[in-house]
């Protein structure tokens, strides 16, 4: 049984847990093809979707989750709200509720601030839409059920990570969550770009094509090049990287048939893959972005429902 009215990471969920997300997402997905992609289920409900980080995919599927679900909503980035003018982050999420919002997402750069905001207004359902280098659960539960659905199971999938893991809270979430249904997970990047420890969670490569050639992935998930968090030399150049860890044709030939590329996006195209490797056959990457909405769905429909639990009594 679902019973949290928050989703901060997917450390802290069950494979339990996490199987009734994917499920409750998979039987959303029937809503999103009808000719009528609305349903009652959230009304009442307040989102106010707090982005003080840019983003495209996952703002965008947060707000049509919540008007598939007839959620009444708000849209906040830091640039247009009174964070400018000197308000802090938890001043403003009081003022939400004091609003009577019911569940904020939030995207932010400090690591730790969903939890905080969660702690900080206990009546309010908070929901982590990616915090600096920490987590980025939603975005690793619809890699699982892009997953699921291409394969049929999660369990023992061989899963080879690649890029900048150091920066990355997509493979952190995403190896915490693969790793609760026994998928084999690999990473593979320079040794700039890996964080310290990451060799007592699962496999490490700093070869590119030693690692496909023995991991034999069935899927390939590249990252992006973070440029926004990157240090200076960290690496020489994008020029360098993309020889080394670039998914070209080349690379992609010697996966299995089966096998797919993933990409979280934003694609640097050129860089972390070639410029036609998002547009083959293999690429899963709009498969993702379509399976946010539902995934998303799920996840502010499971909240809402302990919400409504909670004000019941
Ligand atoms: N995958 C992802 O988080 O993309 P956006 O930054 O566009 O939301």
């Amino acid at each position: 049984m679902w019973s949290k009215k928050d989703l901060i990471g997917l450390k802290g969920l069950t494979k339990d847990e996490i199987n009734i997300i994917l499920d409750t997402a998979q039987s959303f997905t029937s809503i999103l093809t009808r000719e009528i992609k609305k349903v009652p289920t959230l009304r009442g409900i307040t989102v106010a979707n707090l982005f003080f980080e840019p983003s495209t995919r996952t703002r965008s599927s947060f707000e049509l989750a919540e008007k598939r679900l007839s959620a009444d909503t708000l849209g906040i980035s830091a640039a247009a709200s009174s964070v400018v003018k000197g308000e802090t982050l938890l001043d403003t999420v009081k003022n939400l509720k004091a609003l009577l919002c019911d569940i904020i997402v939030l995207r932010h750069a400090f690591a730790g601030a969903p939890e905080l905001i969660a702690k900080a207004v206990p009546d309010v359902g908070v929901i982590n839409a990616g915090d600096g280098m920490h987590e980025h659960p939603t975005q690793a539960l619809l890699d699982m059920l892009t997953m699921r659905q291409m394969f049929g199971r999660i369990e023992g999938l061989k899963v080879l990570i690649v890029g900048d893991i150091f920066h990355s809270r997509v493979a952190r979430s995403n190896i915490y969550g693969l790793k609760k249904f026994n998928a084999q997970v690999s990473v593979c990047g320079m040794y700039s770009l890996l964080p310290k420890g990451i060799d007592s969670l699962c496999r490490v490569y700093v070869d590119l094509d030693e690692a496909i050639e023995k991991e034999k992935p069935d899927v390939l998930m590249a990252l992006r090049i973070q440029k926004e968090r990157q240090e200076d030399g960290l690496f020489a150049s994008l020029r360098e990287y993309y020889r080394a860890y670039g998914i070209d044709q080349k690379r992609s030939s010697r996966l299995a048939k089966s096998s797919i590329i993933m990409h979280p996006g934003p694609i640097n195209r050129g860089v972390e893959l070639a410029l036609d490797t998002a547009d083959s056959d293999r690429s899963a990457i709009l498969v993702q972005v379509t399976n946010g909405v539902a995934v998303r769905m799920a996840v502010l429909y499971l909240i809402s429902s302990i919400l409504r639990k909670g004000q019941e009594k």
